[in-house]
């Protein structure tokens, strides 16, 4: 039986219904990999989650390929595990699996990406943000910043095919499309991780003479952002001064960034996308509610104004 002790006999005799603690479930989770200081607190944090609920969270690591994802979909469902949670690295190819999960009826919960809307049928609920509101608040952001200065943009884009990479472009370029002093030079991929983020950047400075011309850095995460921080520095630039910065995740490194004026805003993503996921389905096995098809999490934007420090220190609890 998959959904082992949920109600107690005075419980069920007196019509109760069962709190989220009452769970014993087991969850298989497919998580992406770590790329990035978030992945790697998401990963800390849905284990507390999971422990604070009694269910047993079985996590594979798919070391960012889809292909992993997809075997360890299929060992979580040969396991008979009563729920999948899924982070799927990208959008698109999940519809075969995901087909398989259903008729063995263990519903799937994406967590902080979404797949192709062809898929909608086959997943329980996704807790994610609004990727595409993130772009636009760091857009936003910068469009104010550099009122009407003329403005030279580099991007550095997240995973290729991630949702969370095409729809952070999506929001950003709406966001300075009505802002013609803004012109976003140079964009590519930098995976989301701090090696390749560097790397980028320094490709896209010495593309642009040395980088004078660049007057902002969008990353599509702060872990990027750092390796293109430490980028500029290298090649004599003074990011945070001379050149802006905006990403997201709100990780504690960019914060001690921000304190020593090298990083100037982000957009928090919070790590827990498990504690949000653990309600719905336990929620949903023992009282048989069906969440909403989307859970929002908050999309946050935080400055150098912001007292950096504290919240760095704030951020301990979270994960990191
Ligand atoms: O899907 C969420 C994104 O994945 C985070 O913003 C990034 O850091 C991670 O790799």
């Amino acid at each position: 039986m998959r959904l082992k002790t949920l109600l107690t006999a005075t419980a069920l005799a007196a019509g109760v219904a069962v709190s989220a603690q009452a769970a014993d479930l087991t969850v298989g989770f497919s998580q992406i990999g770590s790329e990035s200081g978030w992945r790697a607190a998401e990963t800390t944090v849905s284990k507390a989650e999971a422990k604070k609920r009694n269910v047993t969270l079985k996590i594979a690591d798919a070391q960012q390929k889809q292909e992993n994802q997809i075997k360890a979909i299929r060992s979580f469902i040969a396991q008979g595990v009563d729920a999948i949670f899924l982070a799927p690295v990208v959008a698109t190819g999940w519809d075969s699996v995901l087909k398989e999960a259903k008729e063995a009826k263990i519903p799937v919960v994406l967590l902080d990406r979404d797949i192709d809307p062809s898929g909608k049928d086959l997943y329980l609920t996704a807790v994610t943000s609004d990727s595409v509101h993130e772009g636009k608040v760091a857009g936003d952001w910068l469009a104010k910043q550099v009122g009407g200065k003329p403005c030279n943009v580099v991007e550095l884009q997240g995973t290729v095919g991630a949702s969370v990479a095409t729809n952070r472009k999506k929001g950003f370029d709406t966001a300075i499309a009505s802002h013609p002093n803004i012109k976003l030079v140079r964009s590519q991929t930098g995976d989301f991780t701090r090696s390749k983020g560097k790397e980028v950047m320094e490709s896209f400075i010495k593309a642009e003479g040395g980088g004078s011309s660049i007057c902002a850095v969008y990353a599509h995460n702060d872990d990027m952002m750092i390796g293109a921080i430490q980028a500029m520095k290298e090649a004599g630039l003074k990011p945070g001064k001379d050149v802006l910065t905006v990403s997201i995740d709100a990780v504690p490194d960019i914060f001690k960034a921000m304190a020593a004026g090298e990083a100037n805003a982000t957009v928090e993503l919070t790590p827990n996308m498990a504690g949000p996921a653990l309600d719905a389905i336990i929620d949903y096995k023992a009282n048989n509610k069906t969440p909403p098809k989307w859970i929002q999490t908050d999309s946050k934007l935080f400055t150098a104004a912001d007292e950096p420090m504290k919240v760095y220190e704030s951020k301990k609890d979270l994960g990191y």
